[in-house]
């Protein structure tokens, strides 16, 4: 006879499997797969730390349903996105994937978002042409024609005539090239050079060496976050910043994960950025407050694009009561929030951002060195759509 001592574990375990059963339906799964280790790491550390940030802030549950974040390591390898992706949509039935640090992570899971219906959210990749690659991307870093443009202006109108470009030989710097050098020409400017480096371990000296001998009036850069430091080094190093060649860029050269370490080659240095950890503004004082409070270390643009990717997920699956697919799809187009950066739309056609741009000075403020923003152009588009 089974005593009611050997009885009392098995009733409570099958009383307990309609519970399970029952709580399992009530939570939504959403896949972040994002470069933890490798190359890229600090872009994955950044938006893990802004998704735990939005998972406390908000509870983690849209209406009264938890919402469990799932985080996966691609080490910047496209091969693993994609069969990460798979895995997280065919498995753990995942209602958005999110992440993508690097342009070719988020080519690579395009046609698997496309088949399987899955709305997938792009915090970091900026390359124009990734919102193309499937109706089921939505985007909320930014594009590299957004920051290209709006410092080719300002380089032209600021007396620089002569520029070299150097960029990283992949998706968003042939798209900083192109829009830096065609905006501007039309604005009187001349590009000498149109240098390049490999995106995995690049070697900076050659090229420094022939923008010295060119003798530009400034040198435009896109470096991909996590390069910048390596890359300010050898151009103090190699004295061009004595050699009067100004440093302009995209504001991936001067992130706010490294600028504090970058020493005073970084100051005056002049970039065009959708985000700085200094913006002033009541919500991202208290973003920058509680990301560093949780996480220990500054939040850049990639913690941005991450918070508010998160953000708009949630805002979505209230809107669905927990559905994906095109229904979530749908109630993330359109949107408009109010993010650390300033105001920002997911525009309904193009499924991608629009922001303010705002041209930055490297400063050294209270004794750390910060992205100073002097001059804003609202709400810009894409640039590299407008063809
Ligand atoms: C991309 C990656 C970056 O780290 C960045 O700063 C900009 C663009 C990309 O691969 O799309």
């Amino acid at each position: 006879m089974p005593t009611r001592r050997r009885l009392l574990p098995l009733f409570s375990l099958l009383a307990a499997l309609p519970l399970a059963a029952q709580s399992q339906a009530d939570v939504v799964k959403v896949g972040l797969i994002l470069p933890m280790t490798g190359q890229s790491a600090s872009t994955g550390r950044q938006i893990e730390g802004a998704v735990k940030l939005w998972l406390a802030q908000s509870g983690g549950k849209v209406g009264g349903r938890k919402v469990e974040v799932l985080v996966k390591d691609d080490a910047g390898v496209a091969d693993t996105t994609r069969r990460l992706a798979q895995e997280l949509v065919v498995n753990d039935k995942v209602v958005a994937l999110a992440g993508f640090g690097l342009t070719p992570l988020a080519l690579a899971t395009a046609p698997l978002a496309t088949q399987s219906k899955t709305p997938m959210v792009v915090m970091a990749a900026a390359t124009s042409s990734i919102t193309e690659a499937s109706p089921y991307i939505v985007r909320t870093s930014f594009t590299l024609p957004q920051a290209a443009v709006s410092i080719a202006e300002w380089a032209a109108k600021n007396g620089i005539r002569k520029a070299v470009s150097l960029v990283t030989d992949y998706g968003p710097g042939n798209d900083a090239e192109k829009f830096f050098s065609d905006r501007f020409l039309l604005n009187g400017g001349v590009v000498a050079d149109k240098l390049r480096t490999p995106l995995r371990s690049p070697d900076f000296a050659p090229v420094l060496q022939k923008v010295r001998d060119l003798k530009p009036d400034a040198l435009f850069v896109f470096l991909p976050s996590g390069q910048g430091a390596q890359f300010m080094k050898q151009f103090g190093e190699r004295g061009l910043d004595k050699a009067g060649i100004r440093l302009i860029g995209t504001g991936d050269i001067t992130d706010d994960d490294q600028l504090n370490d970058m020493g005073d080659v970084a100051l005056g240095v002049v970039t065009a950025h959708h985000y700085a950890a200094a913006h002033n503004s009541p919500v991202n004082k208290k973003f920058v407050a509680d990301f560093q409070a949780l996480n220990k270390f500054r939040p850049n643009f990639m913690a941005v694009g991450g918070w508010d990717g998160m953000r708009l997920i949630f805002k979505g699956l209230e809107a669905t009561k927990g559905a994906g697919g095109d229904a979530l799809l749908a109630a993330m187009k359109g949107q408009m929030l109010e993010s650390p950066r300033g105001p920002i739309l997911v525009d309904a056609q193009s499924r991608d951002i629009v922001q303010d741009i705002y041209i930055r000075k490297v400063e050294r403020v209270d004794g750390q060195l910060h992205n100073v923003e002097f001059s804003t152009q609202k709400q810009v588009k894409d640039p590299g759509k407008l063809k």
